[in-house]
């Protein structure tokens, strides 16, 4: 990324608190290669939003290092792109304190993903979660963010975010650039759950709901072999009246290079039994040479340490300019 010839900025970050799964991978990761041409973009290990509920302490700088090693690993060169922690780049919390103050708790209390981890973690409804949506708008807005891929769950926080942006623009004159939603020339195929056919696949589903990039050929083999399809045993795309089927179709299809009519083609006839072992193998080919780059990285720490190190430079650089800008209007004393 140059510094100083302008593209639009494309921002993206993923909390390192799992392992991704092959619809980020299918949506997503595999998408952002082709990305760097057209975009300054920058990969975000959203470390500080990890803690908005408990993580153990080894494993969250184990998987920050793996998410790392793994956008590297899927192809995004560190050079031509910012890969950075959040933590590592201390205007995030500093941005997202001021805009805080330019949020209302209405707001916030009405964000659907608010409500549901409240839900499901009603042992810690910290301030953290309640004020999530803050930070987030305060790590998209630091780098005069043009465009941010969300998926349908992040919607509402880029919604919140562009009302706090123009909130405070409103006010001070245009500090901040609007960001708009990211949408992808090729509508992205939606994965979902292998045992629940109706909800997205997510990593915090239950354990065999997904398959996550880091899965052995086994576990890819038996969560497919456990996947839910229909009984006319029929290979066709129906998402309304065969959404297993359909599903285990696009995976095949998004990770062979294939079409969805070529795959339905092929294994025509053959039963459910053929489609499965066909998207395993579809799976653990484009998994296998990943992992094991991942891997080759992962053992070269300093290697690791250089590239967070060289992103979080890079980042700060550009955060400092627009977190300097917003001290001057709001009246902080300057010296
Ligand atoms: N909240 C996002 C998620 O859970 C992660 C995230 C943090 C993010 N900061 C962001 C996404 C900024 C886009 C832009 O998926």
């Amino acid at each position: 990324m140059s510094e100083t010839v302008r593209k639009p900025v494309l921002y993206s970050a993923v909390q390192p608190s799992g392992t991704l799964t092959i619809g980020n991978y299918i949506g997503a990761l595999r998408n952002f290669v082709k990305l760097e041409k057209d975009y300054d973009c920058l990969f975000c290990m959203a470390d500080l939003h990890a803690l908005t509920v408990r993580q153990e302490p080894a494993a969250l700088r184990r998987r920050t290092a793996e998410l790392a090693a793994l956008y590297i690993a899927c192809g995004l060169d560190p050079e031509k792109n910012i890969i950075y922690a959040q933590s590592h780049v201390p205007m995030h919390a500093e941005l997202a304190w001021i805009l805080n103050c330019f949020t209302y708790m209405g707001e916030l209390s009405r964000m659907t993903q608010f409500k549901d981890k409240s839900a499901k973690h009603a042992d810690n409804i910290n301030a953290g979660l309640f004020t999530y949506p803050v930070l987030m708008a305060a790590d998209i807005l630091l780098y005069q963010t043009d465009v941010v891929p969300v998926g349908a769950d992040q919607k509402q926080h880029l919604e919140i975010c562009r009302d706090i942006a123009e909130r405070f623009n409103s006010v001070y004159g245009d500090v901040f650039k609007i960001p708009e939603p990211y949408i992808a020339k090729s509508a992205a195929a939606r994965i979902m759950a292998l045992n629940d056919p109706g909800s997205k696949m997510s990593k915090s589903g239950e354990p065999d709901s997904f398959i996550s990039m880091a899965d052995t050929p086994d576990d890819v083999r038996r969560k497919l072999r456990r996947a839910v399809t229909d009984s006319d045993g029929e290979i066709r795309v129906d998402p309304e009246n065969k959404p297993g089927v359909t599903n285990l179709i696009t995976i095949c299809a998004a990770m062979s290079g294939k079409t969805a009519e070529e795959v339905c083609a092929e294994l025509q006839g053959k039963g459910y039994g053929a489609l499965k072992d066909a998207t395993t193998e579809a799976v653990v080919s484009v998994l296998s040479p990943i992992q094991a780059e991942q891997k080759r990285i992962l053992a070269d720490k300093q290697y690791i340490n250089d590239v967070l190190k060289n992103g979080s430079e890079r980042a700060s650089a550009l955060a400092f300019r627009t977190l300097r800008k917003v001290y001057k209007k709001v009246g902080l004393y300057q010296l």
